[in-house]
């Protein structure tokens, strides 16, 4: 158990033998390498340590427009991916976060200890409301970190692995806690971001200052966890390079950087040893290798996001079971949230 398990604030529930881990991703496509290195990956080796709920955001994927026939179809090709990836459906809680009304009802009262300075400075909302006059910018999008905040809360869970741009929701969400235990009394556990050092800011292969994200302008920003091994090789082959010919990490040296972090984390070998290996050697070499090394892990989950994709029954078994198993928590957990904040039940 790590030290951020240790000082989390222990639940009303009894005492745990795991940690409890919570962590969501939206439906806005099949998750990139971004998705799978920063968080994914990790989830799937966690799992058999703590006990994992991870949910399928589709409410927080509603807060910029969007088809509702491709938010549908998109969640199914999530718990796909997931699934595909090695999350173990018997072990880890995988459900859609619209199927659990308490995530909903927590994000309103929630929402009385949230503070409007709070959500103004939120780095993603000031992002993706960049530029727009506030009269265009949907409140969903400024509200978004507050029903994040509740998806956690409501499990009481004691960590969090995410990628590096969700650290300041995870702040959010312990100062809400801190500040309704203190209003209300001791409710909800305190939760700890789980941010691993290396993977957890995989950025553009066009533009190594941005984040590798599927809302990119260009699809030679990332590499989806489908691409077939042409694609990924054509992608690694365009990403861009820094001036000069050694496969360094350096600070003056963002895309190798980036691109040696991504062929470590998914070798599992240190960026050391691979400099190692391609010392006197030239960039061609070492993007031959790293598209080697990607085309290895990708294609056989390519293969399976196929197969589960073909059986509609089976994802909607995996999905009741997740949302029964989730409600387990859910729905105590709310009545006693009603309790103490004083709502009539
Ligand atoms: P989302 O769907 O944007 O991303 C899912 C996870 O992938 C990580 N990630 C990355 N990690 C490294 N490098 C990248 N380029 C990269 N891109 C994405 C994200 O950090 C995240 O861990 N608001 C969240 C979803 C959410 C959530 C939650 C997460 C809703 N409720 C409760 C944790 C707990 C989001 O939009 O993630």
């Amino acid at each position: 158990m790590s030290s951020a398990t240790m000082e989390a604030t222990k639940p009303q529930e009894g005492a745990r033998t795991k940690p409890r881990i919570l962590s969501g991703i939206q439906p806005s496509g099949i998750p990139t390498l971004g998705n799978y290195l920063g968080a994914v990956r990790h989830w799937v080796r966690q799992q058999y340590e703590a006990e994992s709920f991870h949910p399928i955001v589709n409410l927080h994927a509603m807060t910029l427009p969007y088809d509702p026939k491709d938010l549908h179809q998109r969640t199914y090709d999530l718990a796909a991916s997931l699934l595909a990836c090695g999350i173990d459906p018997e072990v880890a809680v995988l459900f859609v976060q619209s199927q659990i009304p308490e995530h909903t009802e927590l994000t309103w009262i929630l929402s009385t200890q949230t503070m409007f300075g709070e959500l103004s400075r939120m780095t993603q909302f000031k992002e993706k409301s960049g530029g727009e006059q506030p009269e265009r910018v949907g409140t969903g999008i400024f509200f978004y970190p507050v029903l994040m905040t509740a998806d956690i809360l409501i499990y009481d869970a004691d960590l969090v692995p995410v990628g590096d741009d969700q650290r300041q929701h995870v702040e959010l969400a312990r100062d809400v806690a801190h500040r309704f235990n203190s209003v209300f009394g001791e409710t909800f556990v305190v939760p700890e971001a789980d941010i691993k050092e290396e993977g957890a800011r995989i950025m553009g292969l066009d533009d190594p200052t941005m984040k590798m994200s599927k809302s990119a302008a260009s699809e030679y920003n990332y590499i989806s966890m489908n691409d077939d091994d042409d694609t990924i090789r054509r992608k690694v082959r365009r990403a861009v390079t820094d001036s000069g010919s050694e496969v360094k990490a350096a600070p003056d040296k963002p895309a190798l950087t980036n691109l040696l972090t991504i062929y470590s984390q998914i070798t599992d070998r240190t960026i050391a040893k691979i400099e190692q290996e391609y010392e006197g050697k030239r960039y061609g070499d070492f993007k031959n290798g790293l598209a080697d090394a990607l085309v290895e892990a990708i294609a056989p989950i390519r293969a399976r996001i196929e197969e589960f994709q073909a059986d509609r029954a089976e994802l909607d078994r995996i999905l009741a079971l997740g949302r029964d198993r989730s409600r387990e928590i859910t729905v105590p957990k709310l009545e006693r949230v009603r309790e103490v904040t004083g709502l009539v039940t």
